[in-house]
């Protein structure tokens, strides 16, 4: 389980390759992942977060035969999301005088979620903790993804601890960003990024600045899920940099969803429509009771527009699309326009009802939307295909 980082560094985390949900069931880890914990030897001993609870036994068994633990000076919580903090009863339990490092929200944190009255050390940005020959300096990172997330930077190794940050949910028995295979690993970089930290794009940049602006030399970054980054580390960083920046491809996502095939075939005849208009822009489709929500947003944040269709049900929209379009208001997507689209039989209030949703998740809707009475006959493929074409030149 101990696993050698870079001098006396090593990983001493769980690999979880049976995880298929995450967050509740939230989020789809179709990979599996990692719950990362550091070990530091140095003169004095540290660790660096812990694993999910359900590993907690198993973790600080494995932490025994890696070490003495007795000998642990230092424990630094730089995140008190469970994935993280879950195995600290268990290793408090057992080193109930050491010192637990973390900022201050982390420890409001800490006893909101374990009730226990630690050996609690507030830090905040630029505290240093020597190690002896080393030190870990402290930075704050709030709302990266919680209010008491921070980084940690270990002097004489020049690694940066980033925790969420920077991370992605995969398992690989490889430890470290170059040994595994480069499109699943981005894949699931841009899918945590879309689904995870967009809400906090603009504290992105700003801490991202922030840290190079301490001009320390990062050699190595060692998130707390997925592979340690060893290989020109500074390439997450710089894609950080341009998802946080109102991100997008030359792509279209077509998310429906259909009772009875109708919205399918405006769905299906709107992409002619586009595809003829614009050949170059990459467009998908996606029937979201058919297609994981995560990968779609995941689609929906790389596209430079957003089409949702959904027939009117009820006088309202079909629940997976409103599911998905309540968690994109939260995600804050930027620099996206929106068009909708459905059919209906009687009263016909979907595209309405989508036009409102989009507009206040802050996506710019063109065009009213496209209404089709019951299955689009000749006439109403024709429409479709008409106001795919259009709005071709409006996305
Ligand atoms: Fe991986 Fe915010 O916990």
């Amino acid at each position: 389980m101990k696993h050698p980082i870079k001098n006396n560094v090593s990983w001493i985390g769980k690999i979880d390759w049976e995880l298929r949900r995450f967050h509740g069931d939230e989020y789809s880890t179709h990979r599996g992942s990692t719950y990362n914990s550091y070990l530091i030897e140095a003169e004095k001993v540290a660790v660096i977060d812990t694993v999910w609870a359900p590993f907690a036994k198993e973790y600080v068994a494995q932490l025994e035969q890696a070490i003495d633990l007795g000998k642990i000076d230092y424990v630094i919580a730089n995140h008190a999301e469970i994935d993280h903090s879950g195995a600290l009863p268990e290793l408090m339990r057992r080193i109930p005088d050491v010192p637990i490092y973390c900022t201050a929200n982390g420890v409001k944190s800490l006893r909101g979620h374990y009730h226990q009255d630690w050996n609690f050390r507030p830090v905040k940005t630029g505290d240093k903790l020597s190690l002896g020959s080393k030190e870990l300096i402290f930075v704050e990172a709030p709302m990266l993804h919680w209010p008491d997330s921070m980084f940690c930077y270990l002097t004489g190794d020049d690694i940066l601890f980033s925790n969420d940050a920077f991370g992605q949910h995969y398992a690989s028995e490889h430890m470290f960003n170059d040994l595994v295979d480069q499109a699943e690993l981005m894949a699931e970089c841009i899918k945590y990024y879309a689904n995870i930290l967009t809400p906090f794009s603009e504290l992105v940049t700003k801490k991202i600045q922030e840290v190079l602006g301490f001009n320390l030399p990062v050699d190595t970054i060692c998130t707390s899920h997925g592979v340690v980054w060893r290989d020109n580390p500074i390439q997450i960083v710089q894609r950080y940099l341009a998802w946080a920046e109102g991100y997008q491809e030359n792509q279209i996502s077509l998310v429906y969803d259909t009772m009875w095939n109708g919205t399918r075939i405006m769905a299906e005849s709107i992409a002619t429509g586009l595809r003829e208009a614009d050949p170059a822009v990459n467009l998908k489709l996606f029937n979201l009771a058919k297609s994981d929500r995560n990968d779609v947003i995941t689609e929906i944040f790389k596209s430079r527009a957003l089409i949702v269709g959904s027939p009117t049900i009820n006088r309202g929209i079909l629940t997976s699309i409103a599911g998905l379009l309540e968690e994109v208001k939260g995600l804050k997507f930027r620099n996206k326009k929106a068009a909708a689209f459905g059919c209906y039989g009687w009263s016909g209030e979907s595209v309405k009802l989508l036009r409102e949703r989009l507009e206040s998740a802050g996506f710019p809707v063109v065009e009213d939307g496209l209404r089709c009475l019951w299955n689009p006959d000749r006439e109403g493929v024709a429409a479709c295909l008409e106001f795919g074409r259009r709005l071709a030149g409006l996305l």
